[in-house]
């Protein structure tokens, strides 16, 4: 039996195990794998245009019936600057050269657009059962209008003021993002990393400070983890990483190799992919450019200059400009099929807590 069942409650899956949305790792696929394994099954929404997050949501509802959650970014958009995207470019400007590309040849600009009224219509016609969001929430107004459509609403918090604010704020369930994380660091009231908690030393703060259920994330990637989660108080788990193997994701076979050869010290956090602090496999750019530079452009303007170098790399095999992002538990990352992985750490938690009950 699960020690809480406010989240089992809550979103009316089997298990209180939500897979992490992983923008650019995975789609509609690995929702589904998930959603019949017994978990929460969620749709990172940051990358795509509101009619693919439509399509992806109806192929979603075509074989399963489970609950599904819509994942947004909300950062505030800050404009290009052409001075500062210069300036990185004559920064990257020797990969450039390297790999034989023009450097003066137009660039699409990266997209990541925050959650807006035409994402908004798509939720209040799709009608998920639960939005999440990363990067604090939405502006008021929008917020009311994906409530009101029905959706229960999480997002990251990555140190206790900022879970205090999603309490009072508007949101339903908090997730406590520890440091040990795959990809953005949700953060949103502060931007100093090095002052992020690790999950073991946030979870249980966040707990005490919010009357809300607390989902952790971070580093938990097998039974022990999920019942240590459920020890400090968080009444669910939310899984990236241990995902990111399953046959059903949609990480490139080179990115593949990259995870199944991780250690424990294998990740850091960077800005210079996006221009945000991220976690992920150190790739070459990161540990000759970063993994932290002053010169990388506001998200998520940093990962515009390095698109061409990532697609020059990627023809010859090399992940070297490509976002590997995961986290500090990438080791225990298993190649399993993801239904069957969800039914393995639901039963693996279960059996670790009775053993230690008993
Ligand atoms: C490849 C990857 C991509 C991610 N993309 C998103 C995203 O689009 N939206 C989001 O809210 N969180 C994203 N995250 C962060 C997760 O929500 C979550 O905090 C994290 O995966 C939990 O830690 P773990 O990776 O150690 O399990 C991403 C994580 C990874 C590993």
């Amino acid at each position: 039996m699960w020690p809480d069942r406010r989240i089992i409650d809550l979103f009316k899956t089997e298990f209180p195990i939500v897979l992490a949305p992983m923008a650019g790792a995975m789609d509609a696929e690995l929702v589904i794998a998930v959603a019949q394994g017994g978990a929460l099954g969620s749709l990172p929404c940051a990358l795509l245009p509101a009619e693919k997050a439509r399509e992806q949501i109806n192929i979603i509802r075509q074989r399963v019936t489970a609950p599904v959650n819509m994942n947004f970014f909300c950062h505030t958009p800050v404009e290009a600057d052409a001075a500062r995207e210069a300036g990185w470019k004559a920064r990257l400007s020797t990969y450039y050269k390297e790999h034989g590309i023009d450097s003066a040849a137009p660039i699409n600009a990266a997209n990541r657009a925050p959650f807006d009224a035409a994402m908004c219509e798509v939720v209040e016609e799709l009608k998920p059962e639960i939005v999440s969001f990363h990067f604090g929430l939405p502006d008021p107004a929008l917020l009311r209008r994906v409530k009101a459509a029905g959706a229960i609403v999480m997002s990251s918090a990555t140190i206790v003021k900022e879970a205090i604010w999603l309490e009072e704020n508007g949101a339903d369930v908090i997730i406590a993002q520890g440091a040990e994380a795959g990809g953005h660091r949700g953060m949103f009231l502060t931007d100093n990393i090095a002052e992020q908690p690790g999950t073991f030393a946030l979870v249980p703060q966040v707990v005490d400070a919010v009357k809300l259920p607390v989902i952790a994330a971070g580093g938990i990637a097998d039974g022990r983890g999920i019942a240590a989660a459920f020890a400090l108080g968080a009444a669910g788990v939310q899984i990236g990483t241990a995902y990111l193997r399953c046959p059903e994701s949609k990480v490139s076979a080179p990115a593949r190799v990259a995870l199944a050869q991780a250690k424990d010290d294998t990740t850091v956090i960077t800005n210079v992919m996006t221009g945000r602090p991220a976690r992920g496999v150190g790739n070459r750019v990161m540990r000759e450019v970063g993994p932290i530079s002053p010169d990388a452009p506001a998200f998520p303007h940093a990962a515009t200059a390095l698109a061409p170098l990532k697609a020059a790399a990627e023809k010859l095999g090399k992940v070297d400009f490509t976002n590997l992002w995961a986290g500090q538990a990438v080791r225990m990352g298993r190649e399993m099929p993801a239904a069957e992985l969800t039914r393995a750490l639901a039963g693996a938690a279960l059996a670790r807590m009775s053993k230690l009950a008993g």
